[in-house]
């Protein structure tokens, strides 16, 4: 059972998805934006609640307007287009987790073909506030992310205090039959 990277693995292309925040210009087709809402809306949720709802933002000036609520998140305003989750109903954890789920969907599908994304967090209870603002999004609705869409440009940081890129090793990740367990049995 090898722990090494496999490149000709059918799961290459879902281990490689990586936040993208540099875009090309080009835009991004209806259809592509289709397909991604059709992959996120079969996304499963905590008793099939589909809690969600997508906002597709392709208005320049609200996006800038949404770049500009905190100095992490500048890189959108560069993004053809994202993709705003709102969450109905949703309860506190169950809610966390399925928007995650819905979010890794959106970033893999958007990278599958041939295109990258970019979740970008509001960043607190009054940024998500003014993004509902901007928005239109009623206040009773969750609100904290906009995943952004496009071709990459490149895949590096422009940010000064971006995080470490890379992963810790499966050494440091995994133990076998019990916490710390080695392998050989
Ligand atoms: C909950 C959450 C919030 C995030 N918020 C931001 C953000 O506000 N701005 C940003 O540029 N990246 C944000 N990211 C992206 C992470 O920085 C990124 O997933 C991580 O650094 C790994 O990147 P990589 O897969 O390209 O190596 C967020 C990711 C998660 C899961």
């Amino acid at each position: 059972m090898p722990h090494s990277r496999d490149r000709s693995s059918p799961l290459e292309p879902i281990r490689r998805v990586s936040q993208i925040r540099q875009y090309s210009p080009d835009p991004v087709p209806d259809d592509i934006v289709g397909q991604l809402l059709e992959l996120a809306r079969w996304t499963g949720s905590a008793k099939n609640s589909q809690p969600w709802r997508f906002i597709v933002v392709r208005d320049k000036e609200r996006l800038k307007k949404i770049a500009a609520l905190r100095p992490p998140i500048g890189w959108l305003a560069g993004a053809p287009i994202g993709i705003a989750i709102v969450l109905e109903g949703a309860e506190g954890m169950f809610g966390a987790y399925d928007e995650g789920r819905l979010t890794e969907r959106l970033l893999t599908g958007a990278t599958m073909l041939g295109y990258g994304g970019g979740t970008a967090w509001f960043g607190g209870p009054a940024q998500d506030a003014e993004a509902k603002r901007i928005l239109g999004i009623p206040n009773d609705l969750t609100a904290r992310q906009i995943v952004m869409i496009g071709r990459p440009a490149s895949r590096k940081d422009p940010r000064p205090t971006g995080p470490m890129r890379g992963r810790k090793a499966i050494s440091e990740l995994v133990s076998y039959d019990r916490w710390g367990g080695s392998r050989a049995k």
